[in-house]
């Protein structure tokens, strides 16, 4: 049998609300929804983000939250910041190219190498897999051999989220649920991608724990896969 690549453990971690939504409508900040988390949960976010080695989002988050990715609540050290972002066209002025914390941008070799050389000019490490589209199992095998990674979130968007899932990179998945409802049809919900055709191919997961942290519900999950 093929022995399994090496790669870190891997939370996906999210607020969510009660209609399984990440944010407002579409192309809106997750950032508005946030401000309505509670003080003990946004501790508990940034606890998370200080115990781990790496922190990763999709680019479409960076270009519209335009996240510092940083542990700011509690004391702690920032994790690793991880993007992955195929044709490296976010923005220059994002605050994950800043000196808060160490960034790795991942991208494919289609990228232009002009847009490349812009972000390693910013100080951040660039570290190149796929063809046209960055390879996410071997970036976390790179993430782990490379960077020493042992402890990986991901804390969306449901693009990559859905990927990750796809390609079963992910261990265990924290949910804060928020008690609001927003609605939308094409409203980013936990995991978009695409539809799957039968139930054989519904993603398993099982409760392991579940407690309020002040006013929010806190969910937590394994993924069982099969
Ligand atoms: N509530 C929450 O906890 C939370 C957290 C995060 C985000 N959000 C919300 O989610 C929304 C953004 O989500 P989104 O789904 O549009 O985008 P996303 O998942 O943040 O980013 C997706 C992008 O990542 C890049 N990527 C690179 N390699 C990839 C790969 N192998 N697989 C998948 N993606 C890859 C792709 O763009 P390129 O490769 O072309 O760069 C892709 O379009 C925003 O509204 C944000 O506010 C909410």
């Amino acid at each position: 049998m093929a022995e399994a690549m090496p790669r870190p453990h891997v939370l996906m971690m999210s607020e969510i609300t009660v209609d399984g939504k990440l944010t407002l409508k579409r192309g809106a900040s997750s950032k508005i929804l946030m401000k309505y988390m509670a003080h003990e949960t946004e501790l508990l976010l940034h606890k998370t983000r200080a115990e781990l080695d790496a922190i990763m989002v999709g680019s479409n988050t960076i270009k519209i939250d335009n996240s510092f990715l940083t542990v700011r609540y509690v004391q702690g050290k920032s994790p690793l910041r991880v993007i992955p972002n195929s044709n490296a066209d976010i923005p220059l002025d994002s605050n994950v190219l800043g000196p808060d914390a160490p960034t790795v941008i991942a991208v494919s070799e289609a990228a232009p190498a002009d847009r490349v050389e812009a972000i390693r000019k910013k100080g951040v490490q660039v570290v190149v897999t796929g063809r046209d589209r960055v390879d996410l199992p071997l970036l976390m095998k790179t993430l782990y051999e490379k960077f020493g990674v042992r402890k990986l979130m991901i804390e969306g968007g449901p693009t990559l989220n859905w990927h990750m899932l796809h390609y079963r990179l992910v261990d265990e998945i924290r949910l804060i649920h928020l008690p609001f409802i927003v609605g939308g049809a094409d409203t980013p919900s936990l995991v978009g991608g695409m539809h799957i055709e039968t139930e054989d191919e519904m993603i398993r997961l099982e409760l392991a724990r579940h407690y309020m942290c002040g006013s929010n519900l806190v969910t937590e999950y394994r993924v069982l896969y099969r």
